[in-house]
Parts: structure tokens; sequence; C-alpha cells
């Protein structure tokens, strides 16, 4: 899908319209974060046959789920400070009040503002070792963590961890195959974005050698 926002209903447009403006707040990739989210969340629910029950959920749930970084003190997510575990903490409980009110105003019903909350308020809950305590909390995940193979958020990492890129991109496969959250589309996403990367890292290289052999 060329704009994933073309493929929202006009209540998931009214609720997505309030997540921006949060969004647009937060950390400087956030906006465009959940909107590549969006896109791999229709070709996931396309690819897997989602429910219509399924969808109401986890679509409103990417929109929201990082609406929590814009609310909390702007310390809290300067520089690499967002990947601090009471960062992560905070963004995630403060993001699911906000959640719960925006569903709320939006229209859904209490029980569906209800989960929608309780996903956003544990979806980063890998990185500080604890169990998601609801199931359709793991649709959301697969949906998140495929942003770290997008280029703009790996390049970013290998840039500040100075690691090489090919063992870089390694790890963080290894690192999202070991959350046990793909589904078979999810996992055909995540390979074909590790084929782009692939392919950046080779041009890379190519053009690292043929530099050094001209000015050797
Ligand atoms: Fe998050
Ligand atoms: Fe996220």
């Amino acid at each position: 899908m060329d704009n994933p926002l073309s493929g929202l209903t006009a209540q998931e447009r009214k609720l997505w319209r309030q997540a921006a403006t949060f969004l647009k707040d937060g950390r400087p990739w956030d906006l465009i974060h959940t909107e590549t989210c969006l896109g791999y969340a229709f070709e996931i629910a396309d690819g897997e046959r989602w429910p219509e029950s399924l969808r109401r959920l986890v679509i409103p749930a990417v929109m929201l789920h990082d609406i929590g970084w814009a609310l909390i003190p702007a310390e809290k997510r300067k520089g690499r400070a967002y990947s601090q575990e009471d960062s992560r903490v905070d963004h995630m409980r403060v993001g699911a009040q906000k959640a719960r009110d925006l569903m709320r105003e939006a229209g859904y019903p209490e029980r569906e503002a209800e989960t929608v909350s309780l996903m956003v308020g544990e979806h980063d809950n890998p990185y500080i070792g604890k169990p998601f305590a609801n199931p359709y909390t793991r649709r959301l995940r697969e949906i998140d963590i495929l942003w770290s193979l997008m280029p703009m958020s790996f390049w970013k990492k290998v840039e500040s961890t100075g690691e090489r890129p090919q063992q870089a991109l390694e790890m963080v496969f290894r690192r999202l195959e070991a959350e046990n959250v793909f589904s078979a589309s999810g996992r055909k996403i995540a390979r074909r974005l590790r084929d782009v990367l692939d392919e950046g890292i080779l041009a890379k290289e190519e053009g690292r050698a043929a530099s050094e052999e001209m000015f050797a």
C-alpha cells in the first residue's frame, strides 16, 4: 500500500488526527515510525487474514503505542535517554492512559478502549524482561520491531555504536527472531527489509574499497 493512511476507516482517521498531534512532539522519528508501522500492519492484516475484531484493536494500538513519548519530560527522550528503562516504562504508562482517553473520544466501546490501552501499556515489555499480559500485544509488537530493520533506524544504531554493519544486521535479526512474535507475513517483511539493508551494506563496502584503491 502506497499510503497506509488511505486504508483507515473514518473512525480510525479521527483517532489518527489526535495521535499525530502527539507523535509530532515526541522523538524526532515517532511520526514516520508510526506511519511506517501502519503500512506493515495493513500488509500483515491482509497476509494473515485478520478478522475484523483483531484489526479493530491492532490498528488503533499501532497508532497510539508511542504517543507517550510526547507526554513525558523532554529529558527522558533526548539523545539516547529513550533507551533507558525508566523512560521506556514511563512512555508506556503515560501513553496507555492517554490512549484510553483518545479511544473513548473517538467513540470506541469501553472494552476496546481498555484493551488498546493495555496493549500500549505493555508493548515494550520485552525490553524490560516482562511477559505480555494480553495476547493481542504480540500482534502490535511484531509490527513495532520491524522498524529496527528500516534503514533510518538501522544506520542510526550502527553509527552510534560503531558496530560493523553486517554483524549489526545479523544481531538485530537474531534479536527480532528471538522475540518469537513473527507471523509468516511479518517474517516476509523482515526478510525483505534485511535484503534492502544487505544491498546498502554491500554498496557501502564496494564504495569504500573503490575509494581506498583510488587513493592508495
Ligand atoms: Fe514504544
Ligand atoms: Fe514503536
